[in-house]
């Protein structure tokens, strides 16, 4: 039998995705129609409208090949975020982007580093590539700890370091001085700087710094504000000598014409992502409020993004035995102690939703509650 390169491809931890609503009702006998999807920050608005138009007017090119640098994509991305094409590099969803760097600048037993907790693809992937991942923990409160971090790549060989700005899981935001400092420490270091949830915090991101800091890489994705996870659309914005050997280390027609035509529309599409924004800013004022009538749990404070830690403060509970008692009750979140490296058994990530979900989960969380 071929042997793999690394034994870990075949002993690795796998990615534990959020559960679907079929497999809950299966389990558990919850009408689909009645179980709160909270695990994945999907956009509870759906797809851009626009995109979905996009799409449908795409199938036409099937049997032609894409352009291998998904240029159309590349252009409307440059023409939106005010950058040139050659500075843009397209994979299917942020995830492929992130693999992509990983195996580009950093070699096999290089360090990257990243805070713990935090989205667990980064070392997963560093993991099942034979990178070495180095973590700096946040603090009790879900702070970033800047100084520790500074410190890290100024007293390690660091290639990589990964910034997720909001935070997952937390949805803690990173002062802008903050990421200049760490962009200045990093050196030779690339600093990549994920905002998958930028558009939540109603803010306009690091993209500008791109300009200033030639060792950084801003992404994004098309999974989150514009409602196409299932699509499979991301990006990362860098310098032309950055982006070069992106292109060259991924597979060659990465990109298919409707991803490129629907995520094209949906950066366009204005409307669907402020309608998107104002209602996960108003469910997140919501759900706190909610939240603050319990004693068993409590909101961690400060969440800017689409989805918020729980922390149990009921000794008879913990983060597994909440997470299977909202299951039973048709709600869906994870359970922090199996989805986030660094979390322990009291914490749970719940997204923010529509009305209706974030009722089902103050609700369920309120009969636990009281039930003990
Ligand atoms: C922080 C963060 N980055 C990136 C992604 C993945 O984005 P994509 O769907 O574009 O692969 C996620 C998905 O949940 C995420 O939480």
């Amino acid at each position: 039998m071929a042997s793999v390169s690394n034994p870990i491809l075949v002993t690795g931890e796998p990615y534990t995705p959020g559960l679907t609503r079929e497999a809950v009702c299966e389990t558990y006998g919850v009408l689909v129609d009645e179980i709160a999807k909270l695990g994945s920050a999907e956009n509870p608005l759906g797809p851009s409208p626009k995109a979905l138009i996009a799409i449908a007017a795409a199938m036409g090119l099937t049997e032609q090949y894409p352009s291998w640098t998904a240029e159309p994509l590349r252009k409307a991305i440059a023409a939106r975020y005010d950058v040139a094409p050659d500075e843009v590099v397209c994979g299917t969803g942020e995830t492929e982007v992130i693999s992509f760097i990983i195996r580009a600048y950093a070699g096999v037993g290089d360090k990257i580093l990243m805070y713990r907790p935090c989205f667990p693809i980064y070392h997963l992937f560093a993991e099942n590539e034979g990178r070495v991942p180095v973590y700096v923990d946040m603090g009790r409160e879900m702070d970033f700890r800047v100084d520790a971090y500074v410190e890290a790549l100024k007293s390690e060989p660091i290639r990589i370091a990964f910034l997720t700005n909001p935070h997952s899981p937390s949805g803690k935001l990173m002062a802008e001085a903050d990421i200049r400092r760490i962009c200045e420490a990093a050196g030779d270091a690339l600093v990549v700087m994920d905002e998958a949830y930028i558009h939540f915090t109603e803010t306009e991101g690091s993209l500008h710094l791109v300009k200033e800091f030639p060792n950084l890489i801003v992404l994004r994705t098309f999974s989150k504000a514009f409602g196409l996870a299932g699509l499979r659309a991301g990006f990362g914005i860098a310098a032309p000598e950055i982006i070069r050997p992106l292109w060259n280390i991924k597979p060659t027609w990465n990109m298919g014409h409707m991803q490129m035509a629907g995520a094209a529309a949906a950066l366009t599409d204005h409307e669907h992502i402020r309608r998107t924004v104002d209602l996960i800013v108003e469910m997140r004022g919501y759900i706190a409020q909610r939240m603050s009538g319990l004693t068993a749990f409590r909101m961690v404070p400060g969440s800017r993004s689409n989805f918020f830690l729980i922390e149990v403060m009921d000794d008879r509970l913990d983060s597994t035995i909440v997470f299977e008692k909202l299951l039973e009750r048709g709600v869906i979140i994870k359970d922090g102690s199996v989805s986030f490296r660094g979390l322990d058994k009291r914490f749970l990530r719940s997204d923010v939703g529509s009305k209706v979900n974030m009722d089902r989960l103050a609700d369920a969380l309120a009969a636990i509650e009281q039930s003990l």
